[in-house]
């Protein structure tokens, strides 16, 4: 299966872009995962959506192409980055990519709550007619203390997370085959 990584973050040590980068390289015998340059799309303007720069144009087109998407989120008060909504807010118009794919959604933070109120935000966000995702129902990751979780190298250290993760990537792969077509 091919796959697509949206990363809600821009910073470099980020949390999310690490479990980001653990879930490519844990499941590559399954998938291959790749990580989109979100970060290089420009902001959002309905001046430019019918003839937007190339980056979007080009990151428009993997998504299209792949089986599904995971999405890392952090939370920024209480809700999702800007960053991933401006994203968003680009692969909801004029071809609508993410129309009927499947997504799943990870998330994680060092306090004890590992992103909820993100994740409650953008499954609604999901659901917006211009995106149209088919989420994973269920199935919530929700990573607190994720700093203490990962070793140097990114690493996910926690044997009850990675194991969690486990099954809803088995899941993931599930919801894929069951919604091809919709
Ligand atoms: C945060 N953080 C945060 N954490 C949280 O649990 N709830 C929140 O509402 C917020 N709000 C928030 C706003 C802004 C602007 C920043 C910079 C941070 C802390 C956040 O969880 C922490 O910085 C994570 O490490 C961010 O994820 P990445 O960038 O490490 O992936």
């Amino acid at each position: 299966m091919k796959f697509v990584a949206i990363v809600g973050s821009l910073k470099k040590q980020s949390l999310n872009r690490k479990l980001a980068a653990y879930i490519q390289e844990r499941y590559k015998e399954k998938a291959d995962i790749e990580i989109l340059p979100i970060e290089k799309l420009p902001f959002y303007s309905e001046d430019e959506e019918l003839n937007p720069p190339s980056i979007v144009t080009d990151i428009k087109k993997k998504i299209a192409d792949s089986d599904g998407i995971i999405i890392a989120t952090p939370e920024y008060n209480h809700s999702i980055p800007g960053v991933l909504k401006n994203a968003l807010d680009w692969f909801s118009r004029v071809d609508r990519v993410m129309v009927g794919k499947p997504v799943m959604i990870v998330g994680g933070s060092p306090g004890i709550l590992g992103t909820v109120r993100a994740q409650v935000h953008l499954r609604q966000i999901l659901n917006s007619p211009g995106i149209s995702a088919l989420v994973l129902p269920g199935n919530e990751v929700f990573v607190g203390g994720l700093h203490e979780k990962l070793d140097e190298s990114g690493h996910l250290t926690h044997e009850p997370t990675s194991q969690f993760l486990d099954g809803v990537m088995d899941n993931f792969q599930k919801w894929v085959e069951r919604t091809k077509g919709f």
